[in-house]
């Protein structure tokens, strides 16, 4: 894989922007946008929510390297916490040198919405009707919800279970590259009617369900690495399999990087990291959502992860910055994005466990606050390697630091 992006952060801003625009990443307007530094206009944000105020800045940034089924990537990034990019650049840099990452949602994607039904007068008469008007109910959902329906996608199948003193009714509806909350709950309101009419029973609520169970993705990498460190990959992931102090961790860690994606492209943060969530602790147990093992001379890494991802609907048309991101990633539909994002997380997980199992995070975290200052500090290549190492030997990172000890240096060694 050529290296366009190499040393990309050590550019500037403008320098990023133009650096995009000549990869043509990003057309002429949206160069003009980054660079006029334009953000989300009011009278857009105050059709977005309510009582409306301003707009809330979080930096949006690009993670360089990615290789994924075969394709080269850089993938938009919006996130307030450092070294977050950086990871994500330095762990899909060093994958892509094995042969990057291979990433698969599952076949028959779609959402679940449910009914619940309470007062039940006889649940198996009930069920037994439901289950010979299952053809007409889907139909008739599909009726509620005919756009959709046109474009290929729309409801496909329903279930119906008594847990408890209900009968809830789970319907599978294809949204293509939608979210689909608007879609299923439209369809779950019109379906319910006609269910109270064919059972006795009351519609308790109709609403779409966050755990998305049928968009897993699956996505996995192979590195070439000595066996202590494949070892100790493997014990990392072993640790976080044993406690969930660990667990928790390690799955934030995947997550800096599948929110980050999340946000920028418009979507529902909270609803793709609750069912994330809930499927670490699927068996009963919180897991970890990333798995590490070693064999025969290489590191295995896999994720397994569902990602309820949209590329339409919802706010993801009113955010201009939503549509550079999308366009950064040659606008992918729904499917594609959901393989990117859990090869981010994958790739985020690496990246941090790298460096938990070598170095110690904290160094890392240095070092880039060191190159931050001698980036400011306008020092060559040469100036800065030895200043930083010296800030890191003496654990003083620092710009009075740096100054004097770039002051001595170029005194010294004359640079
Ligand atoms: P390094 O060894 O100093 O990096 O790593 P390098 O100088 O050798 O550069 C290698 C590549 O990293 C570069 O390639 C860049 O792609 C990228 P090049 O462009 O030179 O060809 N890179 C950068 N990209 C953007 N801005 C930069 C930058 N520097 C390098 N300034 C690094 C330094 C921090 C990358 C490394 O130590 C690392 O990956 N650390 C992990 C940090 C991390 O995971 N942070 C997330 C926050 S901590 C957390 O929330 C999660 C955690 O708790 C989860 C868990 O416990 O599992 C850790």
């Amino acid at each position: 894989m050529e290296n366009k992006f190499g040393g990309y952060y050590k550019k500037s801003r403008e320098e990023r922007i133009k650096i995009l625009k000549d990869l043509e990443y990003i057309d002429e307007k949206m160069y003009n946008y980054l660079i006029e530094e334009k953000s989300l206009e009011n009278y857009k944000a105050d059709k977005m929510i309510e009582n409306e105020l301003g707009i809330f800045g979080i930096p949006f940034g690009i993670a360089t390297n990615f290789l994924i089924n075969g394709k080269e990537y850089i993938v938009p990034m919006a996130t307030e916490e450092p070294s977050v990019i950086a990871a994500a650049s330095n762990g899909a840099k060093i994958i892509a040198k094995n042969g990057g990452i291979t990433s698969k949602v599952q076949e028959n994607r779609q959402m679940i919405g449910q009914i619940c039904l309470y007062d039940i007068d006889d649940f198996s008469k009930s069920l037994k009707i439901l289950e010979e008007n299952k053809e007409k109910l889907i139909n008739l959902a599909n009726k509620y919800h005919e756009g959709i329906n046109n474009l290929g996608g729309g409801a496909k199948d329903i279930k119906f279970l008594k847990k408890g003193q209900f009968i809830i009714i789970y319907l599978y509806v294809d949204t293509l590259d939608a979210m689909g909350a608007n879609i299923l709950n439209t369809m779950l309101e019109g379906i319910s009617f006609e269910i109270e009419n064919l059972i006795n029973a009351k519609k308790l609520m109709a609403i779409i369900s966050n755990y998305s169970l049928n968009t897993i993705v699956k996505a996995s990498c192979k590195l070439k690495v000595d066996s202590e460190y494949g070892n100790k990959m493997m014990l990392a992931y072993e640790f976080a399999k044993e406690d969930v102090y660990r667990a928790v961790t390690n799955n934030k860690g995947v997550l800096n990087g599948i929110s980050a994606l999340t946000l920028v492209t418009g979507n529902d943060t909270r609803a793709i990291e609750a069912c994330i969530h809930s499927y670490a602790s699927k068996d009963g147990k919180y897991m970890p959502l990333t798995k590490w093992e070693y064999k025969e001379g290489y590191l295995h890494g896999s994720i397994e992860i569902p990602i309820p991802i949209a590329t339409v609907g919802g706010s993801i048309g009113l955010n201009e910055t939503t549509k550079i991101a999308l366009n950064i990633l040659k606008n992918p539909n729904a499917k594609k994005l959901s393989e990117i994002a859990a090869a981010l997380g994958l790739v985020q997980n690496f990246a941090a466990l790298n460096a938990l199992v070598t170095d110690g995070i904290q160094k890392g975290h240095l070092k880039l606050h060191a190159k931050t200052i001698m980036e400011f500090l306008k020092a060559n290549e040469k100036e800065s390697n030895i200043v930083i190492e010296k800030m890191i030997k003496e654990n003083k990172i620092e710009i009075e630091y740096a100054k004097k000890i770039l002051g001595e240096i170029r005194n010294e060694y004359k640079l």
